[in-house]
């Protein structure tokens, strides 16, 4: 069933500095890793400390705009340009702080998949919607608004990160058995458009991804790896994330 190629992709939100990328370039310069495809989503003044390192790269955000005056925004052609393989769309930090609406991250998606970088399209409830028993339709609605936008073929060439708001950086995971549950949610929910996409789509989980519960986690059926925040900040702890999909 598993035949999809597993990612592991660091999310080091506003956080590192020269060095750390110093680091993870050292540390994965002689890694083993057969089996998993890896990447590291630094901010964006570092990724050209991160270029050819044995990794591959991607950003955390893009402008929805193609270029002209939006100070302050980076476009995917100057991602493409830099080399970034992904960019992470619609996390749930940005979301909120941003207040990226589903319609913006669908136009990010598609800014995305015109430069040819991999989206890396994150969705994901928080505690109360999950408790209220809305938890399928409120993802419904967040993957909807891109399917509706670019079209069930994109997803080809996109990546899904199922990420609990209640599960980001608090330590508290998603159970195995859960992350399982609304994964094979989506790619059944995508299967309905287009069976063959949802099946070779790549479906991340992400919050709290630790080496001691990576293994158990990307395990499950419907997980292809994972979208890692914290624990990507330590070369020697995302290496044994990466070593827990290969
Ligand atoms: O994008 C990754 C993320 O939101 C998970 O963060 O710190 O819980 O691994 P963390």
């Amino acid at each position: 069933n598993n035949k999809r190629r597993p990612l592991v992709a660091g999310n080091w939100k506003m956080n590192g500095s020269a060095g750390l990328a110093e680091s993870m370039r050292s540390t994965f310069a002689t890694a083993q890793l057969n089996k998993v495809d890896v990447a590291v989503c630094p901010p964006f003044v570092f990724l050209h400390a991160l270029a050819d390192a044995n990794v591959a790269l991607g950003a955390q955000t893009l402008s929805e705009y193609e270029n002209g005056a939006h100070t302050g925004e980076i476009s995917a052609q100057m991602l493409k340009a830099l080399d970034c393989q992904y960019v992470i769309v619609g996390h749930s930090e940005r979301r909120a702080d941003q207040h990226e609406s589903n319609g913006l991250v669908a136009d990010k998606v598609a800014m995305a998949l015109a430069a040819e970088v991999t989206p890396i399209f994150c969705v994901g409830e928080p505690e109360d919607i999950r408790d209220s028993g809305n938890l399928y339709e409120y993802l419904a609605a967040q993957i909807d608004a891109v399917v509706s936008h670019v079209g069930i073929d994109a997803f080809e060439h996109m990546v899904v990160a199922y990420e609990p708001i209640w599960a980001i950086g608090t330590g508290k995971t998603a159970s195995p058995e859960q992350a399982q549950d609304v994964h094979r949610f989506i790619r059944e929910h995508l299967a309905k458009n287009n069976p063959a996409v949802a099946q070779g789509l790549r479906i991340l989980y992400g919050g709290s991804v630790k080496s001691s519960n990576a293994a158990e986690l990307f395990g499950q059926p419907d997980v292809d790896g994972g979208l890692i925040g914290g624990a990507s900040l330590d070369p020697e702890e995302f290496l044994r994330i990466c070593q827990a999909a290969d």
